[in-house]
């Protein structure tokens, strides 16, 4: 995968798309420009968004305020998009890619995930899903060729969506972002693409909208208090410590620094603790009824 940026911060290098700031249900010119700007103004350069968000058009306009700001590039940042379900498939996939290009005002996107394994047109359980995801992905195949996405890859995918897809294609999916917490630890997927080399990238770290319930798990409260840090912290890092990917979402600056600064290491028995919740707790979207 091509990811051009290494910088430090905290004294940790940030690479490989292990730190992003999230974008979901952030609507709105003055609250896309500010959360922008506090994340931008502590060191994030990887930006994840998604054509469902409906975020795209104002993430590129906060960009064309901000970049000057801070001395910055297009070449600087990281961007990611991602098709979004009713847009899978051959003829709906290369103007699904030129409008997000279009909104976010960018000549190509550093990734570009397929959000979810089902095609919004058809029923979960559809046979034919099997079919357009395989459509979708040599669509993508051929965009990347081009030079429009500089990468490409999945979420939602299950190893069954994977393995699939692997056996189909050329291009392995490079990133397979998905919902990950010490609720939901997905330890055989993540086992799974280490082996296959596609980066796991987690959602959800703090539970989503159900982070007041993860946030408040006792267990977790015990680690960050060991620790001496915040919640948040202890289960960005107890992803990151495994080589995960995080996207953590606020849209409170100080928060967005907090969720930043992870230069510190979980002693082994804190990533036990956190790896042993036993809680098998899925919050948002579950793929496994996607065939
Ligand atoms: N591929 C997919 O299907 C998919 C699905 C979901 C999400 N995502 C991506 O992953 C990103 C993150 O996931 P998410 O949006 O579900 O939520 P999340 O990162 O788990 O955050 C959940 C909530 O925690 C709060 N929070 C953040 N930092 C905090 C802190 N330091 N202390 C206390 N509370 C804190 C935030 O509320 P406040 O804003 O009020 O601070 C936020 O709404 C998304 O924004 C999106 O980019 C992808």
């Amino acid at each position: 995968m091509y990811f051009p940026l290494t910088f430090t911060f905290c004294s940790v290098d940030y690479f490989l798309g292990i730190l992003q700031v999230g974008t979901f249900t952030i609507k709105g010119q003055s609250i896309i420009t500010k959360v922008l700007d506090a994340a931008l103004a502590c060191g994030y350069r990887f930006i994840d968004t998604a054509a469902v968000y409906r975020n795209e058009e104002e993430i590129a306009i906060a960009l064309k305020e901000l970049l000057p700001k801070y001395g910055l590039l297009r070449s600087d940042l990281f961007l990611t998009s991602k098709l979004a379900p009713a847009d899978h498939g051959k003829d709906r996939v290369r103007q699904a890619v030129l409008d997000s290009l279009s909104r976010l005002n960018t000549p190509y996107l550093d990734l570009y995930l397929v959000h979810w394994p089902g095609a919004g047109r058809l029923p979960s359980q559809s046979p034919a899903n099997r079919n357009i995801r395989i459509d979708t992905w040599r669509e993508l195949e051929k965009l990347q060729n081009e030079g429009k996405l500089r990468s490409i890859g999945v979420s939602n995918y299950l190893e069954s969506h994977l393995k699939e897809l692997l056996s189909a294609t050329t291009v392995k999916p490079a990133v397979n972002q998905v919902e990950l917490h010490p609720h939901f630890p997905q330890k055989d997927l993540v086992k799974f693409c280490n082996q296959e080399g596609i980066l796991v990238q987690a959602y959800s770290s703090l539970g989503g909208h159900s982070s007041h319930i993860l946030l408040a798990d006792p267990q977790v409260k015990q680690v960050a208090k060991v620790e001496g840090k915040s919640v948040s912290q202890v289960l960005l890092k107890w992803a990151v410590q495994q080589g995960i990917g995080v996207i953590p979402k606020s849209i409170h600056p100080e928060r967005i620094k907090e969720n930043f600064c992870l230069d510190f290491t979980l002693s082994s028995e804190s990533m036990r603790a956190l790896s042993s919740l036993k809680i098998d707790q899925k919050y948002a979207w579950d793929p496994r009824s996607v065939v």
